[in-house]
Order: structure tokens, then C-alpha cells, then sequence
């Protein structure tokens, strides 16, 4: 940005929008705020996270055209980040391409990653990196003509709009077959539709290499890695991830140019951020997965390995600012879930959970408890990664979500 920061709530305020405001984006609110930014936080429901540390808040549905053209209108924001998938992107690009807005980290790339077509047509039709081989199909006779015809078994059915594992999963052999469309077709979040198979990979492990476009010298990009992330996936969403994920030097160097080169085609000749690339390891050879431009779960394990975490990287570089990915210590995370359904819960067990050497806690102050959503994260920082992954499993195993205790009491 070439507007010197500000004071916020004055004429001189930097405001900065965030279209989602849950934990991620909650992270991403308080690294502006302690820039001075003016913050704004939207989501689709009430008291979301990052509703409760932005200066505003606004709560509507953000996949409504209308909706989302009355916030941004009425707010003016510099800057409008997408934390989420589900928002009206082409609206987004009409509005950058009007001048009324400045997307981060631009428009095109909000649209594309949110749709696995367009990210996956660009990634190995465009740029000719390695991925699964993929076939999209509308109905369940051209899926199964696409598993016949190449993709083959195993292979995992995915709607083209998901996030989260939602609708996906993985087919063993053509008995299979229908109940994946058919929960594809539950689980997309447009509902029915298009969906994506995959031929199955037997990675040795998955990564996220977190990449960051920043200002270079002059009027360059530079773009900067962390050290990769290792992570454990269970029904499409992450439970653990650790930091640095030791890799044999030809992968890394294999996955630093996949993520450069796919991170450089969605900027462009701009497009700062920061970025999560999703990668898959056998040995020495790597595939790309899917990337969002934007902080990324597994990277919650950054808020205790580097010197600036995921979400501070994301707000210097979005602000034009220099930005250090070093890492400080090794580290790890493990994710608090819910396990009820409930409102207003209460968490027992966060002494006892603090007392493991080395580790914090997020709670996220999330209204509702649902039995698979994530509610918090145990963070862990060791000498070593093993270390690490006992010390934050162990942490967000001893944090027991309960219901409130009767409130006439
Ligand atoms: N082709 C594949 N081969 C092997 N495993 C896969 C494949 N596709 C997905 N997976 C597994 O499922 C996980 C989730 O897949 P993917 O990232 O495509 O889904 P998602 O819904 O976008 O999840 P998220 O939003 O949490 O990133 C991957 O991290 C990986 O563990
Ligand atoms: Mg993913």
C-alpha cells in the first residue's frame, strides 16, 4: 500500500475488511491491530470469532451479491481479505475492476481456488505441474466412464466446491461408486453439482508449504517460504500439524518451485500474501494438491514456531511490508473439537493442559459446539518435532468442551 498506516477510527485509519472472520481470520485481526489498522470483520453468523476483536462487525451472507455489495460500499475498506471459500467472488472482481476495492490477494485468485476446477486446470493444464490425474464429471454415469477410463480405483470423489473434506471421499472399487456421488451431492457447498475424481495418491506424507509474496527491491515481488509443515488429514480435515517436517532436499526444492510457480501464476504482477500449498511427498518426488491464498489451518502451529506467525506474514505483506518467515523453534499443534452440541460451553481441564511443558492454548470463543467442529488448538514449541506432537495431543487431550452448567444456579 502507498498510503502511510494511520490512526484507526480517524480520517487517516488504514481499514482493512475480512470476508469470514473465524479463527484463522480472528489471528489475522489481531496481527492488524497491532498495526493500527482499522479493522472490520464479516461473517455469516453472529459473534464469529474475529466479530469479537474487530473495531466493527457486520453478519450476513456473504455469497449474496447484494449482500456483500452493501458492506463493502457503505465501509469503503483499503483492503477486503477473503478468509473463506463461500463468497461471492465474481462480484469481488467487478468491484476491483471498478477501482472501489483492493482485493487481497486479488480477485481472479479468490475465484479460482475457490472452485477445484479452475485451480486445478491452472496447475497442470497451465503450468504443467504434477497433481493426481483428475477427470470432472456432472452426473454418475460420466463419473464412472471417467474411472473407467483412466483414473481407476482407488481414486477420491470430491465436489468441485468444498472445503474442509465436505462431500469427499474415497472409492475402493465400482461398488463405491454411487454412494460417493451421492454424497457429493449432499456434501458441495452450491449443492449438487460437478464434481472432481482423483486418482488416489500414496504419499509417504503431506505438507503445506506456506509462501509469501511480499515488496522486494524496487517495484519487485519477492516471494518467501517457511519451513514446511507436516500434517495429519482424518475425513478431509486436519487433526495435528508439526513444524519444520523434515524432507529430503530434492523435495523440498521440488516443492518450493511447484509453490512458487503456482503462487506466482495467481498473483501476478502483485498478489501479496500469504499463501498455503497443499503438497504430496513419496521419497523425492511431489505433487501438488490444492493451495489457498490465504493462512492456512495447519499453519496455526506458526503462532509458536516462527518469529512471525502465518497471520502476522499475511498482514505485513497485504500492508506492503517487509516480512521474516525464519523459524524459531520446532513446534506442534492438535486440534480441540467440540465433541457436543451445544451453546455457550464451558471448557474443564485448561490447567490441567497448560501444565504439559512448552505449550499454549486458542480457544476460539465460537458460539455453538458442534461434535466435529474445531473449537480450539493445543500448540506445542520443543527441541524436536516428536517432543512437540506428544506435548500438543497430550495438551488438547486433557481440555474436556462441556455444556454450561445450569445458568439459574
Ligand atoms: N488424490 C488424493 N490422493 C490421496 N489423498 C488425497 C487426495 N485428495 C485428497 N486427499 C486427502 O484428503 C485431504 C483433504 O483433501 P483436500 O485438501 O482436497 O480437501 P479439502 O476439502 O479442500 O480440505 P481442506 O479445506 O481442509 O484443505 C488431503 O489433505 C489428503 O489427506
Ligand atoms: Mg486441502
Amino acid at each position: 500500500m502507498t498510503k502511510p498506516l494511520g490512526t484507526p477510527l480517524s480520517p487517516s485509519a488504514t481499514r482493512v475488511m475480512l470476508l469470514g472472520s473465524g479463527e484463522l481470520g480472528k489471528e489475522v485481526l489481531i496481527a492488524l491491530q497491532r498495526l493500527g489498522v482499522e479493522t472490520i470483520a464479516v461473517d455469516r453468523y453472529d459473534n464469529a470469532p474475529g466479530q469479537q476483536v474487530a473495531h466493527r462487525s457486520h453478519t450476513l451472507a456473504m455469497t449474496d451479491p447484494a449482500q456483500l455489495r452493501a458492506v463493502i460500499e457503505a465501509e469503503r475498506p483499503d483492503l477486503v481479505v477473503p478468509e473463506i471459500e463461500a463468497i461471492a467472488t465474481p462480484l469481488l472482481q467487478e468491484l476491483e475492476a471498478a477501482g472501489v476495492v483492493r482485493v487481497v490477494p486479488n480477485a481472479r485468485a479468490a475465484r479460482l481456488t475457490m472452485d477445484r476446477e479452475g485451480i486445478r486446470r491452472l496447475a497442470a493444464e497451465t503450468l504443467g505441474l504434477p497433481t493426481s490425474p483428475y477427470a470432472f464429471a456432472d452426473t454418475l454415469d460420466e463419473l464412472q466412464a471417467a474411472i473407467d477410463a483412466g483414473i481407476g480405483y482407488p481414486c477420491m470423489v470430491k465436489p468441485v466446491m468444498s472445503s474442509s473434506g465436505k462431500g469427499q471421499s474415497k472409492v475402493d472399487g465400482p461398488g463405491d461408486v454411487k454412494a460417493a456421488w451421492d454424497y457429493a451431492q449432499a456434501g458441495g457447498r452450491v449443492g449438487a453439482g460437478r464434481v472432481i475424481v482423483e486418482g488416489f495418491i500414496d504419499f509417504d506424507y503431506e505438507i503445506t508449504l506456506l509462501t509469501v509474496r511480499a515488496q522486494g527491491a524496487a517495484a519487485s515481488v519477492a516471494t518467501h517460504f517457511c519451513a514446511p509443515i507436516g500434517h495429519v488429514q482424518v475425513h478431509g480435515d486436519y487433526v495435528e500439524s508439526w513444524q519444520p517436517c523434515a524432507m529430503a532436499p530434492l523435495a523440498l526444492q521440488r516443492a518450493q518451485e511447484v509453490a512458487a510457480a503456482v503462487t506466482g501464476a495467481l498473483g501476478g504482477d502483485g498478489g501479496f500474501g500469504l499463501y498455503g500449498v497443499e503438497l504430496f511427498v513419496k521419497g523425492e518426488q511431489v505433487w501438488f494438491s490444492e493451495v489457498s491464498p490465504r493462512p492456512h489451518d495447519t499453519g496455526l502451529v506458526t503462532l509458536v514456531t516462527q518469529w512471525q506467525n502465518e497471520f502476522e506474514l499475511h498482514a505485513r505483506a497485504i500492508l506492503g511490508l517487509p516480512v521474516d518467515t525464519a523459524l524459531r523453534s520446532a513446534g506442534a499443534s492438535a486440534v480441540i473439537y467440540g465433541g457436543i452440541e451445544a451453546k455457550d460451553i464451558v471448557f474443564d481441564g485448561v490447567a490441567e493442559a497448560l501444565a504439559v511443558p512448552g505449550t499454549e492454548l486458542r480457544l476460539f470463543g465460537k458460539p455453538e459446539s458442534f461434535v466435529r467442529r474445531r473449537m480450539g488448538v493445543a500448540l506445542a514449541h520443543a527441541a524436536d518435532t516428536d517432543t512437540a506432537r506428544v506435548n500438543a495431543k497430550t495438551a488438547a487431550g486433557r481440555v474436556k468442551p462441556r455444556k454450561p452448567a445450569d445458568p439459574t444456579r
